[in-house]
């Protein structure tokens, strides 16, 4: 698949492009990638998330689980209301949606709590696309509140929330490694013409316990996804967090994927190699999450592991009667499939360490 769009243009003229060159001048010749994702992804002028992205689900560039059908919305609204009771939440018991894209699991979550319970919960969502936060806003109205930040959310919250996410780890920039003649090397990007082009850089710490890692192989490390948990998972104090996202553990997620998992997303195309870097600022560029790493970061941040789950597991778990309905309802099949979403989603609950259970 190759499909080419325009490079993206932020208002001022300057496209990703031209932006992507002067930052990698700016570094020497060549930018990391996670630099140049949170450029191309995130940057409100010129990046996909922070300008460019229109939807996300039939009338976007990709599908979530939570656009494919509403069970996921059910099983996380039967999560947060058997989690409130047994953790006492005080009420209104706080939700707080990272990440909400079109909106639609916030819609889900918001329609699965029975009608006599609604008013117990409160919904807040933090969002950091402007268009997506839009979306949300004119899908949602008045029925949820949007926070700058995590943090502030919690504080918000007094420190006791449910904090959630579908599909947000893995729009996290990340960092590509290389294995090569027994270290592990950095990616790097030039800007050559129009094009973008891959190039090794220096060698860095390894993505892992990986000793006998192939020749060639590939992994990507979602630092920036530290860094950001670091700003408030010390605020939450009691209550959990539920990670949704696609990935698994390391090495397992990279065994038979030399290149690593790389991968862009445009109108529902699936692009690899040098395609992922065809239209800077105008697809979806995302990679597996190591849940390695963000159990392991959690950990160091307080947060405990409690469950690690498969999105058919975790569904079925909340839901059970959703198998029965699996037959007639070819979304609901696709996201419960065990060889495909169901299986390659995972679910992570974390809570702070040292509060009950
Ligand atoms: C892949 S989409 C998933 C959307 C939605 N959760 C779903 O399942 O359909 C990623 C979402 O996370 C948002 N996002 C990415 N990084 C973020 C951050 N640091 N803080 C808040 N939202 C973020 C994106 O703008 C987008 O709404």
């Amino acid at each position: 698949m190759n499909l080419v769009r325009p490079d993206a243009r932020g208002p001022l003229g300057a496209t990703a492009l031209d932006r992507l060159a002067r930052l990698a001048a700016e570094r020497g010749g060549s930018v990391g990638v996670d630099e140049a994702l949170a450029l191309l992804l995130h940057d409100p002028e010129v990046g996909y998330y922070g300008r460019r992205v229109g939807t996300v689900g039939a009338a976007g560039d990709f599908s979530t689980a939570a656009t494919l059908h509403p069970a996921l919305g059910g099983a996380i609204a039967a999560w947060a209301r058997a989690r409130a009771r047994e953790l006492s939440l005080p009420r209104p018991v706080w939700l707080i949606e990272v990440g909400a894209g079109s909106g639609e699991l916030a819609d889900g979550v918001l329609r699965a709590l029975p009608f006599w319970e609604r008013r117990a919960f409160r919904y807040a969502i933090v969002e950091s696309s402007a268009p997506l936060r839009g979306v949300q806003e004119r899908r949602l109205g008045r029925r949820a509140d949007f926070l700058g930040t995590v943090a502030e959310a919690l504080q918000a919250a007094g420190g006791n929330a449910l904090v959630f996410s579908n599909e947000l780890v893995d729009a996290f920039p990340f960092r590509v490694v290389e294995r090569r003649g027994g270290e592990w090397l950095e990616v790097r990007l030039r800007v050559e013409g129009r094009r973008i082009a891959e190039t090794t850089g220096g060698p860095v710490p390894p993505p892992g316990e990986w000793p006998d890692a192939p020749e060639g192989q590939r992994c990507e490390v979602r630092a920036p996804y530290r860094a950001w948990l670091s700003e408030w998972a010390p605020h939450l104090r009691r209550g959990r967090v539920l990670t949704v996202d696609y990935g698994g553990l390391f090495p397992d997620l990279y065994l038979g994927r030399r290149r690593g998992t790389l991968r862009g997303f445009v109108r529902h195309g699936r692009v690899t190699g040098a395609d992922v870097w065809a239209n800077p600022g105008r697809q979806d560029v995302t990679a597996d999450v190591n849940f390695s790493d963000v159990v392991r970061w959690g950990i160091e941040l307080g947060l405990a592991p409690l469950s690690l789950v498969t999105q058919r597991e975790f569904l079925l778990g909340q839901l059970p009667s959703l198998a029965r309905r699996a037959a007639r309802e070819r979304a609901l099949a696709f996201v419960l499939d065990p060889e495909g979403m169901g299986g390659a989603t995972l679910v992570l609950e974390q809570g702070p360490r040292d509060a009950g259970p």
